[in-house]
């Protein structure tokens, strides 16, 4: 017998501890079916075994049965269904992906009850990885990663030991998430040999990802006929070009027959794409559609497509729309195994923003969802900053609302659920403990949109922390709400982008106000926001259907969240709570450090129920936290109070 892998060997299990899943240890488990993912119900079994000291299980030991026989019919790939049969259990599923799904639920649960059946709402449930192959000096070895290198990647390579793939990949499964994008959209020149000398490497990964139920995707550049095939041109209508692709797909495809597909960054921010060539971005993306067609490939073409070279005087151009005005008169020309990638709002991940009215404006175009798990803007994994909440109200989003289709985002959304992983080398995975919450929560809001996310940090904190109950409330109350508080703190009434450039983290209330990014606020002496209304602005708010437009057109029915995203609104303006708009500024600035200060003090009533290290690198966070905070509200208090000299109703220090 082999010996059995390592359980998280150096490194925290996360959600799954290994005691968690002592009853299935202790089982007889059986499996029939289900080739390799099927295979691995029984290889992670042998690891909890190692782990825990176990033998072999007694004779008269209750038998867990994964079996791809007698699935409930309909069930959708992936999905499982649990049977109790007096202490036996039996989990039947369509693949042996849906073994491993259920094998997972039952150590996050382990009391799953009878009568369970889960599937997931949506095919494609992927984790986009931005690493690089070497680290690129400015950002490491991850662009925008805020826990360690790259698991993948090391010295120019693929590392040797994929003992923390095994690990990475095994979260991804025990929360449903199907599908990984090994390389940084931004594909520098290393990883380019990706589809090329490294692609035995590539193999190698994705044997290993496919015993987990995951499929690999590589992100590819577009002018790689260029650098690779030697051609002079990209363009994507020249049969060479054409040419070159199919036998880049063709050679992956013998290496790597389930490949996902290809993840492609064009005309964005200064990547190539078919602009160059006066070809469009459904030329781009048909290009690489048909080398992959054949083999059953997709191509997935993000949509961040806007001007980076705005001239900050000119105020007709409005970032927030590029998207929509790029795609939208494409819509119908994209081949059947193209999905157009989405970010969830118009500008970039930020920590409020409204829908992207995109992802309802597609009618004969697949399109995926994208999310940020990875914190850029939202405090870089030293803030506890739990997401769920945006991802979710993003989901549940109606652009049917006011007609009698229902059409939410995760309806929309069919080509996929996707995200920029946070994850890196650190011991925890996530750089800050508290931060594998939101890892654990995106891929179950992309297997099940209806989640709720309070719920999910407490399956979460239960799996991970165990039953201990004090120290649960604990958690829930340095974590719940965490969202709201970065948002106070940074981001008045949606207005976004105060942020330091380049690294984004910390405030610098004018740091993108003059630069060529378009992401501007407007402030003056008078006010604050931009005017993206129909009326009198840059014609935004008309992108949304109908009802939407309207509440957002009109300054009495904008959601306040939302207020000084659509418009330039004066310091005195009066919100619905009756206080003016600089007086909101500073009062949620002023509660978001006390709330800060809150939950580092929560934090020490309970941090001697857990782990020494866990305890002292949340400790270590929360303070810095707690400086970040004051420094935000200092600033934008300040700023915002020299603009407009209106005093402070409750005579608070400003500077
Ligand atoms: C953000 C981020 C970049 C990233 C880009 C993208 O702008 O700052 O690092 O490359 O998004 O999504 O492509």
């Amino acid at each position: 017998m082999p010996t059995p892998q390592p359980w998280f060997p150096d490194t925290h299990p996360c959600w799954l501890p290994a005691a968690r899943g002592r009853h299935l240890a202790a089982a007889r488990v059986e499996v029939d079916g289900g080739g390799p993912a099927g295979a691995t119900v029984l290889d992670e079994v042998a690891s909890l075994r190692a782990e825990l000291g176990l033998g072999e299980p007694a004779a008269d030991a209750p038998r867990w049965l994964f079996t791809t026989a007698g699935a409930p019919d309909g069930l959708r790939p992936g999905g499982f269904a649990v049977h109790h049969d007096g202490a036996d259990r039996v989990v039947r599923a369509p693949d042996g992906a849906g073994l491993l799904h259920g094998f997972y639920r039952a150590l996050v649960v382990p009391d799953v009850l009878d009568g369970t059946v889960e599937d997931p709402a949506v095919d494609l449930r992927m984790l986009d990885s931005w690493d690089n192959m070497t680290a690129d000096g400015v950002m490491g070895s991850v662009e925008r990663g805020y826990a360690g290198d790259s698991v993948l990647f090391r010295d120019g390579r693929v590392v040797e030991d994929l003992t923390r793939v095994r690990g990475f990949l095994r979260l991804m499964a025990s929360v449903g998430l199907n599908a990984w994008a090994l390389n940084n959209v931004n594909v520098h020149d290393a990883e380019r040999g990706l589809v090329d000398e490294h692609l035995p490497d590539v193999a190698r990964v994705a044997d290993l990802a496919r015993s987990f139920g995951v499929r690999v995707w590589l992100s590819v550049d577009f002018s790689s006929p260029i650098s690779l095939g030697g051609l002079d041109v990209a363009d994507p209508l020249d049969e060479r070009v054409a040419a070159f692709w199919r036998e880049t797909a063709d050679r992956l495809y013998r290496a790597v027959p389930d490949l996902g597909g290809f993840l492609v960054k064009a005309d964005s921010e200064g990547r190539p794409g078919p602009h160059a060539y006066g070809r469009d971005h459904a030329d781009g993306a048909n290009v690489l559609a048909r080398a992959l067609a054949p083999h059953g490939g997709t191509v997935l073409w993000r949509c961040f497509v806007y001007d980076h070279r705005q001239d900050w005087r000119d105020r007709s151009t409005d970032r927030a729309r590029a998207a929509h005005d790029h795609f939208v008169p494409l819509d119908g020309r994209f081949d059947d195994n193209v999905v157009l990638q989405v970010k969830n709002g118009p500008m970039d991940f930020q920590v409020r923003e409204p829908v992207s009215p995109l992802l309802g404006a597609l009618r004969e175009t697949t399109t995926a969802v994208e999310f940020q798990v990875t914190q850029e803007y939202t405090g870089q994994q030293q803030h506890v900053c739990y997401l769920a909440p945006q991802w979710s109200e993003v989901l549940r989003f109606d652009f049917g609302e006011g007609t009698s289709e229902p059409r939410t985002v995760a309806d929309c959304a069919r080509g996929g659920v996707v995200a920029v992983s946070n994850v890196g080398d650190s011991w925890c995975w996530t750089g800050h403990p508290l931060a594998q919450a939101n890892l654990f929560a995106f891929g179950r809001l992309a297997w099940d949109p209806r989640l709720d996310p309070d719920a999910l940090l407490g399956e979460w904190s239960r799996a991970t922390f165990g039953d201990d109950e004090e120290l649960l409330a604990g958690v829930h109350d340095v974590v719940a709400g965490s969202w709201r508080t970065y948002e106070d703190l940074t981001a008045p009434l949606g207005v976004g982008w105060m942020v330091s450039p380049h690294h984004h983290y910390g405030p610098d209330v004018e740091g993108y106000e003059y630069t060529a990014w378009g992401t501007y606020h407007f402030a003056d002496r008078d006010g604050v926001g931009v005017d993206r209304t129909v009326a009198t602005g840059t014609g935004y708010a008309g992108q949304y259907p109908p009802a939407h437009a309207a509440r957002y057109e009109d300054l009495a029915t904008c959601p306040e969240e939302l207020l000084l995203f659509f418009h330039h609104v004066g310091y005195g303006h009066r919100l619905s709570t009756g206080e003016t708009l600089v007086q909101r500024i500073y009062d949620t600035h002023f509660a978001g450090v006390e709330d800060v200060r809150r939950r580092a003090a929560r934090w020490e009533e309970v941090a001697d129920r857990v782990d020494e290290r866990t305890a002292q690198e949340v400790r270590t966070r929360l303070a810095e936290q707690v400086r970040s905070a004051q420094e935000w509200c200092d600033r934008i208090t300040t700023y915002f109070h020299r603009a407009s000299g209106a005093p402070d109703a409750h005579g608070r220090r400003i500077f």
